[in-house]
Formats: C-alpha cells, sequence, structure tokens
C-alpha cells in the first residue's frame, strides 16, 4: 500500500466541495487502504479523501472512544492500533451538547487551536461492503468525525475559530505556508 501525498493549506482542492460515492467498488477499497496508511505514516487521527486530492465522500477516523472502554483487556498500545472506521457518504443525523477541544489538521501541519464541536454525534454512513451503518459516538471519535466531514464540504478548522482568533491564525499560517 502506497502512502499518499497530502494537499497542505492553502492548496485551493482542499476548498472545494466533494461529491457523494455512487458505487463501493474496488477503487474505493484501495483508496481506503491507501488512505490507513498515509493517516498511519503521518501519525494522524482522521483523514479525509480530499486531503489526498480525491474530491469524494470518504473518510477515515480513529475510534479513539474504544480506546477507553475500560473492559478492554489488550489496550492499544499506539495510534496504529486504534481500529479505523472507514465511512462512505457520512451524514451527521443527530447531534448534542458541546465542547472545546484542542484539533490540529494534517493539511496544516504545526498548526492547532481550541475548536467548539458537538459533544455526541449520530451518524450514518456506508461501509467498504456497501452496507448502510449508523452509530452514535461521544467525545474523541465525535470530534474527528465532525473535523473530516467538515473537510468533505471545504470547510478547515480554523474556519470554526472566532473572527479574532481565525484572522490571527491565517496570518500566521500564510506566513508559514507561503513563504517561498
Ligand atoms: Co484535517
Amino acid at each position: 500500500m502506497p502512502s499518499l501525498k497530502i494537499l497542505l493549506y492553502p492548496d485551493t482542492r482542499l476548498r472545494k466541495k466533494s461529491a457523494p460515492v455512487g458505487k463501493v467498488d474496488d477503487g474505493i477499497h484501495l483508496l481506503l487502504d491507501d488512505m490507513a496508511e498515509t493517516m498511519r505514516n503521518a501519525e494522524g487521527i482522521g483523514l479525509s479523501a480530499p486531503q489526498v486530492g480525491k474530491n469524494i465522500r470518504v473518510i477515515i477516523v480513529c475510534d479513539a472512544e474504544d480506546e477507553e472502554k475500560p473492559e478492554e483487556k489488550n489496550l492499544p498500545e499506539s495510534a496504529s492500533e486504534t481500529p479505523v472506521i472507514e465511512m462512505i457518504n457520512p451524514v451527521i443525523k443527530n447531534s448534542s451538547g458541546g465542547e472545546y477541544g484542542t484539533e490540529g489538521c494534517l493539511s496544516i501541519p504545526g498548526f492547532s487551536a481550541g475548536v467548539k464541536r458537538k459533544e455526541s454525534v449520530e451518524v450514518e454512513w456506508l461501509n467498504r461492503n456497501g452496507d448502510l451503518e449508523r452509530t452514535e459516538k461521544q467525545g474523541l471519535t465525535a470530534r474527528i468525525i465532525q473535523h473530516e466531514i467538515d473537510h468533505l464540504d471545504g470547510i478547515l478548522f480554523v474556519d470554526r475559530l472566532s473572527r479574532l482568533k481565525r484572522e490571527m491564525m491565517l496570518k500566521d499560517m500564510d506566513r508559514t505556508f507561503l513563504r517561498d
């Protein structure tokens, strides 16, 4: 499985709205496998297809919530052992609560900020077999799902900051990424 190139801010492809997947075929399976490899190599906890140059509604999410289950005897030792959920055409059906948490993004390396997200989301998606799944996720897993679905709509976490904070960070980002 090859590692894919992750697009970096301010690549305009990160700002495009992604199209739904029509058919879950071999091409999608290959993409999912390559995305998992890419995410692991970059030590990320989530990744969206548009970040690797495919403008389709596919995301992968480390199920961090699973990691915290106390009944689990063999706790994962690293992110590479955390279960990954593959989501095709994910849609948030319900959500509740709200909390701040620090977020970063593989497309904006070196930057992070506190972002307000829903605490709990009920999400529906197609798995790699093309079957519809629906579940409720909380905490970090819910946060990753919201962050990655935002990517499918061309939204970056900096867009979710207060105006003042956003303007400061964008200025900083432009200094870093537009240097040459
Ligand atoms: Co991101």
